[in-house]
């Protein structure tokens, strides 16, 4: 073959048509067809009813927004987590999700994410971070608002007493059983409490420890706190999950909760619920699993290449006494 100007010319054209081609493949963050996203989400676990909802909400919406789901539990280990999205780097998912189990420890990973091109989607716990460029956003529950709610409830259940102290009000002695330690859920629940308590000296919280979401660390939590701390007015509890262990460990000792002992608990499962109706419980706040579609939704966005908003609240109720529950819809969860 004569490899005259006009054939060198055209050789050179296919070659850089060719390089730039096979460059914009390996550069470009968003698949061509959409139903191909993959989406590497880590769960943290299954510690109560209500991670068990919103890993359900997660892998339904998935399936139903036909985005391929690699799906990882943590078993409550953040070591396990990192090693998850280590494996979605490695895999090249299009979009990583993840449940922090704890606030802080993340920078490295999601460094790692972020050189490798991967938006990052932090779920229903926050990360504390200096670099807030490290992922996208996040979408789940505010925590301090709950914490809030709680202290609200107390101060209306307490008002009398709110109003005569020091004079004839007695304090009202609170214990506060804590979700895990380190995890922006259990810092931002205590935070909000304290944020509305916090101005009424009448509330002394006396006793508080984390019972790490479970419902049979809030029994034996109770159990022994029962035996040391007689002059209880209050349990605010971080989740249902321990609530209910901890009804179980006062009703044995024959005390009768939402009567004796005021009982203020997160999340509503069907459970806290039906307590709450019966009179074991006093208030319910709602802590929203059912984030699945909405999830769905921002990474389909960010396989697009697109922004999400950094910070989405999910919408959630207070729960009361004072209410007809009587047509409250089953909750599922
Ligand atoms: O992060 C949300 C909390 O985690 C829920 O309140 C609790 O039940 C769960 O384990």
């Amino acid at each position: 073959m004569v490899w005259n100007k006009e054939r060198v010319l055209i050789f050179l054209c296919t070659l850089s048509f060719l390089f730039f081609f096979s460059c914009s493949r390996t550069e470009e963050p968003r698949p061509e067809n959409m139903e191909n996203i993959i989406l590497g989400f880590s769960q943290i676990g299954a510690e109560s009813a209500w991670r068990n909802c919103n890993t359900r909400s997660i892998q339904e919406a998935a399936a139903h927004s036909k985005i391929q789901l690699v799906f990882t539990n943590a078993e409550q280990k953040q070591e396990n987590q990192i090693k998850a999205l280590r494996s979605f780097i490695a895999y090249q998912v299009d979009v990583i999700a993840f449940v922090p189990i704890v606030a802080d420890g993340w920078d490295t990973v999601l460094n790692e994410a972020k050189d490798a091109g991967i938006p990052v989607l932090v779920t229903d716990r926050k990360i504390n971070t200096a670099d807030e460029t490290l992922y996208a956003g996040f979408i789940g529950t505010d925590s301090i608002r709950e914490g809030r709610d709680a202290g609200l409830f107390l101060l209306k259940k307490f008002a009398d007493r709110v109003e005569n102290y020091p004079v004839t009000g007695e304090p009202v002695n609170i214990v506060e059983l804590v979700g895990t330690e380190g995890s922006s859920v259990a810092v931002g629940r205590g935070e909000g409490f304290r944020q509305i308590i916090g101005d009424h000296p009448v509330f002394r919280i006396i006793h508080s420890e984390s019972g790490d979401f479970l419902r049979s660390k809030g029994y034996e939590l109770m159990k022994a706190i029962l035996e040391k701390v007689k002059e209880i007015d209050v349990i605010f509890s971080h989740n249902d999950g321990m609530t209910l262990g901890a009804i179980d460990a006062m009703t044995e000792q024959g005390i009768r909760p939402g009567k004796d002992i005021v009982i203020v608990t997160i999340d509503a499962e069907q459970a806290a619920i039906d307590a709450l109706k019966e009179g074991l419980v006093n208030c319910v706040i709602e802590c929203n699993p059912k984030t699945g579609e909405a999830i769905m939704a921002l990474v389909t966005r960010l396989a697009a290449g697109e922004s999400i908003p950094r910070l989405l609240h999910v919408s959630e109720e207070v729960f009361t006494e004072d209410d007809d529950l009587s047509s409250l819809p089953p909750r599922g969860y």
